[in-house]
């Protein structure tokens, strides 16, 4: 087999940002470097906390997990402990993590891993809020040509928003983060609200998670129950959009996902429509393009992959 890709998974679990990291874990195509944790979803204290439950959930307490920013650049944080419940991981009842977490700043953590290992070794996974990934990038900016690729969770264009009319959370819990990494020059693959909407957490297939009959299986299907509730009744669908284990089954088989290479630019004057990203799908203007901007899914596929690597564990 060929080497496994290394990967930062820079995330606020949150528990779709949870089976993410459960993917990447059971997947030997991927090497998880380290997991950086950012405020959004609920406070860095505790998504620095769950990653750590998550990654001994697994089975991997060797995991390194580094903390990082505790706001956004310019903006008040805003969290979402309305989806996610007020510990970020509501649904199973995970013990307290007892691996530790790293002494070493998140931003530290991803300009010296850049700096150090071979260019166009590092793929960066962000599932959240993007103040850590422009953090480094504005601190140390010879990273940026050595970044393999940034596969992200985040914004939306067809589908519009989740949070406000326009803004999707990520983009708009740190939109001034997002247009510095937007316009960053680095490889971008985008996945959006588009292809996250149509990867819905059926019963079926919450059932098919319940099914493996192993601790991950039992607590993927509880924290699935508890962070579909708030969609369905949003929605009005059976089971909600898993968004970010979009961008781990990305690296893995980027043939489950169709989109197209176009410019993405983000909004950050306008309160109104505050984080909207802007996609030029039609291509109607000059500007470069940017980002391979995701648009369908293969769901089956997915969920497919999904229950057959969680089931590794
Ligand atoms: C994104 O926001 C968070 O609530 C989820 O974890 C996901 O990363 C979806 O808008
Ligand atoms: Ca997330």
């Amino acid at each position: 087999m060929a080497e496994a890709r290394k990967i930062i998974i820079d995330t606020d679990p949150g528990q779709d940002d949870a089976v993410a990291i459960l993917l990447a874990l059971a997947s030997p195509e991927l090497e998880v470097i380290g997991i950086t944790a950012v405020a959004g979803n609920v406070p860095l204290s505790l998504t620095s906390k769950n990653a750590r439950k998550i990654c001994e959930l697994a089975g991997r307490p060797g995991t390194k997990v580094f903390a990082g920013a505790d706001r956004p650049l310019m903006r008040q944080l805003v969290t979402a402990e309305e989806v996610h419940g007020q510990t970020g991981l509501n649904g199973p009842d995970l013990p307290e993590p007892t691996m530790p977490l790293q002494a070493q700043h998140a931003v530290d953590f991803i300009v010296e891993t850049l700096m150090r290992e071979e260019s166009g070794a590092v793929t960066l996974c962000p599932l959240g809020p993007l103040t850590n990934v422009a953090l480094a990038l504005v601190r140390e900016p010879r990273i940026a040509p050595r970044i393999r690729e940034i596969v992200l969770m985040g914004g939306g264009y067809f589908e519009q928003g989740n949070v406000t009319p326009s803004a999707e959370f990520n983009i708009y819990v740190d939109p001034h983060a997002a247009d510095i990494v937007f316009r960053s020059g680095v490889p971008i693959v985008m996945m959006p609200l588009d292809v996250t909407h149509k990867a819905l957490t059926t019963a079926a297939r919450v059932a098919a998670f319940r099914a493996l009959g192993t601790g991950v299986g039992e607590a993927t299907a509880r924290m699935l129950e508890f962070f579909e509730r708030f969609d369905e009744e949003k929605y009005g669908t059976d089971g909600g959009p898993l968004h970010d284990p979009c961008v781990i089954a990305w690296l893995l088989r980027p043939d489950l996902f169709k989109g197209r290479h176009c410019n993405v630019a983000v909004e950050t004057a306008s309160e109104l429509t505050m984080g909207a990203t802007i996609v030029d799908w039609w291509g109607v203007t000059q500007r470069p393009r940017n980002a391979h901007v995701m648009r369908d899914i293969d769901h089956e596929g997915f969920f497919a992959l999904l229950v057959e690597r969680l089931g590794r564990l």
